[in-house]
């Protein structure tokens, strides 16, 4: 049985005010969840702020992205050595828009997984395709390169704690969320990928989120789904009342 996992990605938004002030509302919301994992990811200047208002509570926190460095002359990079100092327990890796403005690649993505992995780090690897790559029906091809290339050299028997976020690009902050049909179809992909590159038996434990403008009123029709595990949840994740109501509809 897989443990349902909803996350929010805040992105760049909320200022450490901010994030705390989202988390004394979200928390009374939230405080008889215990059957879902929940985890929130702030920017960076909010992670502290993020921690010690959550301490004690279900609630983790977790990072947007990081280096795989432990350490060294790399501006403005944050490590998982760092992360973990103070507490973080989860790490985004690959998201699209890293993957569009920040030059991560499917090698990089490879790199970060094995630094989180090394580091005790629950890592989210994120794939998906772009609108004209599902237009020309490249969609598993697409897929199958990121995983592939993703979980290079991963030992299964490590590979635990991973968590694979499906995220068609074409739904990020359109409002165009993916129909249950199609988020499904591609999540029994990602998890017949997983049983080839890694182990049937890491296939059936890892839990593949998926993400792609899930509000309160689609939650429900994705994550009852037998192959989508939870969420990962961008704008409606910025609001602690649509968050809570997210996770209480998906749950
Ligand atoms: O990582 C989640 C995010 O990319 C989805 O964004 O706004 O479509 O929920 P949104």
């Amino acid at each position: 049985m897989r443990k349902p996992l909803i996350a929010a990605n805040w992105k760049m938004y909320k200022t450490p005010a901010e994030a705390t002030a989202f988390i004394g509302a979200f928390l009374p919301l939230v405080a008889n969840q215990q059957k879902t994992e929940i985890v929130l990811c702030p920017s960076m200047t909010s992670l502290a702020v993020s921690l010690e208002a959550t301490k004690g509570t279900q609630v983790h926190i977790g990072a947007q992205t990081m280096d795989w460095h432990d350490n060294g002359a790399y501006t403005g990079e944050t490590s998982p050595v760092m992360l973990t100092a103070i507490g973080v327990t989860h790490v985004l890796i690959g998201h699209s828009e890293r993957r569009q403005y920040f030059n991560e690649t499917d090698e990089t993505v490879n790199l970060k997984l094995k630094a989180a992995l090394a580091h005790q780090l629950t890592p989210i690897v994120c794939v998906g395709e772009l609108q004209a790559e599902r237009e020309s029906g490249r969609t598993n091809e697409v897929l199958q390169r990121q995983l592939t290339v993703g979980l290079k050299d991963i030992d299964a028997a490590t590979a635990t704690p991973l968590v694979i976020a499906y995220e068609p690009v074409w739904a990020i902050g359109t409002g165009l969320t993916a129909t249950p049909e199609i988020a499904d179809e591609a999540h029994r992909f990602i998890r017949a990928q997983l049983a080839e590159i890694l182990s049937p038996a890491i296939a059936a434990s890892t839990r593949i989120l998926y993400g792609g403008s899930v509000k309160p009123d689609n939650a429900a029709s994705l994550c009852c789904l037998e192959d989508i595990d939870g969420a990962l949840v961008g704008g409606a994740s910025l609001d602690p009342n649509s968050f809570a109501q997210i996770i209480a509809n998906a749950s």
